[in-house]
């Protein structure tokens, strides 16, 4: 039955993982995929959510949640990515519901977009999260690019995306990265973001934020939702993909949310049954114990404060790192500028390096990373900060 099955390509991010993890080297650095790790290199779990297990541990049972998940779980995410005192939020005009982390909900968008208008295309970033040209692909929703990142200022392209914007047949869907974009680092500035999303209403283009990093951009989720929010200040409809495997650090709990703002309560209530008609063949209804801890978490004010606390401090790391490793190749007199390395933000650093020089960090020294040359910084600590600087500086010096 199945001999003509071959073995599928590994993964460009996840297949790193597994080279490292094979790999018996005592040197062995993994910078490849965007999970965040304390400065000795271990994994970390937050205190909020140490102290959410503790509260819920007893107290919870293993029933289903709804097909859309928990309800709790989504109201906290709304008024995270939408505000506090979201109107929109007041007037039920947001469909949301739960799904499997931010994969999980650009997926959901992606087939609920498919189902509904057919003939749409979605407008992805160059470059962008590897698993975005899957997820749009599976859903067989037609992918076009559009200019986002500048190869030599390691900087926004941000004549060639207002350029794309516009040529774009009116009433497109774009998918934009809300913060801290992945793999380049580069978001627009604020003034940036009023003028795509003024260029965006004249066009009628409808924005698919991927918010997979609120909190790293600047170390304050409030300020992260910065885009999202001038968008629906100009009066946009838009879709959001909310993730905390990152944030939270739940990355195997598969915690996250989709919600998609409507004309009205009546459109919100018809989008939403949609959606859940698409979950229940695919997984019937998501897993519940992140959903609880994500809502005990932003439930309570006294943990909410805490998580903010210890978003702050990851975020903060991983900046310091930027400055090591900056520093640190000054200081082996490396001839090329690494100012991008702090000018980028988020838990990625687009070094500019080949996929050949990867190649070589990967043979010769044992740093795993994607050869699309992304830095994981979330990666890199004080213990081996030196030696990734060293190789670098080996690999890239002739
Ligand atoms: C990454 O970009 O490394 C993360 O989003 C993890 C993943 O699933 O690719």
């Amino acid at each position: 039955w199945f001999g003509h099955v071959e073995t599928a390509a590994k993964d460009p991010i996840l297949g790193v993982t597994e080279a490292f993890l094979a790999d018996p080297s005592p040197d062995k650095v993994n910078v490849g995929v965007g999970a965040y790790r304390d400065d000795n290199g271990k994994p970390v779990v937050l205190q909020c959510v140490r102290e959410a297990e503790r509260r819920i541990a007893g107290n919870m049972n293993m029933e289903y949640l709804p097909m859309g998940g928990s309800v709790n779980m989504i109201e906290e995410s709304l008024r995270l990515a939408y505000g506090e005192d979201s109107e929109f939020i007041k007037d039920k005009r947001i469909a949301a519901v739960q799904t499997l982390s931010g994969t999980g909900a650009c997926r959901l968008f992606a087939d609920f977009q498919k189902r509904f208008l057919p003939d749409s295309h979605i407008y992805i970033p160059t470059p962008t999260w590897a698993n975005h040209h899957n997820i749009w692909r599976d859903a067989q929703v037609p992918q076009r690019t559009f200019a986002y990142y500048h190869p030599e200022s390691r900087g926004l392209d941000f004549a060639g995306l207002m350029n794309d914007i516009k040529n774009a047949p009116d009433g497109s869907f774009f998918l934009l990265h809300a913060c801290a974009h992945n793999p380049t680092g580069v978001d627009p500035s604020e003034e940036q973001w009023r003028e795509i999303s003024y260029q965006f209403k004249v066009k009628n283009h409808f924005p698919f934020f991927d918010m997979a990093y609120q909190g790293f951009a600047s170390g304050d989720p409030e300020r992260d939702a910065k885009a999202i929010r001038i968008f629906l200040g100009n009066g946009h409809q838009i879709g959001c993909a909310q993730s905390y495997a990152k944030n939270m650090g739940l990355y195997g709990q598969r915690a996250g949310c989709l919600s998609i703002l409507c004309d009205d309560e009546m459109q919100a209530v018809a989008v939403k049954s949609q959606l859940q008609q698409i979950a229940r063949p695919m997984y019937s209804n998501p897993p519940v114990h992140g959903a609880v801890i994500v809502s005990t978490i932003l439930g309570d004010p006294a943990l909410k404060s805490l998580w903010l606390k210890e978003v702050k401090v990851m975020a903060d790391r991983i900046i310091g790192m930027r400055n090591s490793l900056k520093e640190s190749l000054e200081k082996l007199g490396s001839p090329l500028s690494w100012e991008h390395i702090t000018n980028q933000i988020g838990m990625f650093c687009y070094s500019g390096m080949t996929p050949e020089q990867v190649d070589r960090l990967t043979n010769e020294f044992h740093i795993y990373m994607t050869r699309n040359g992304r830095i994981s910084m979330a990666g890199v600590t004080t213990g081996n900060v030196t030696y990734l600087a060293n190789a670098i500086h080996e690999v890239t010096k002739s």
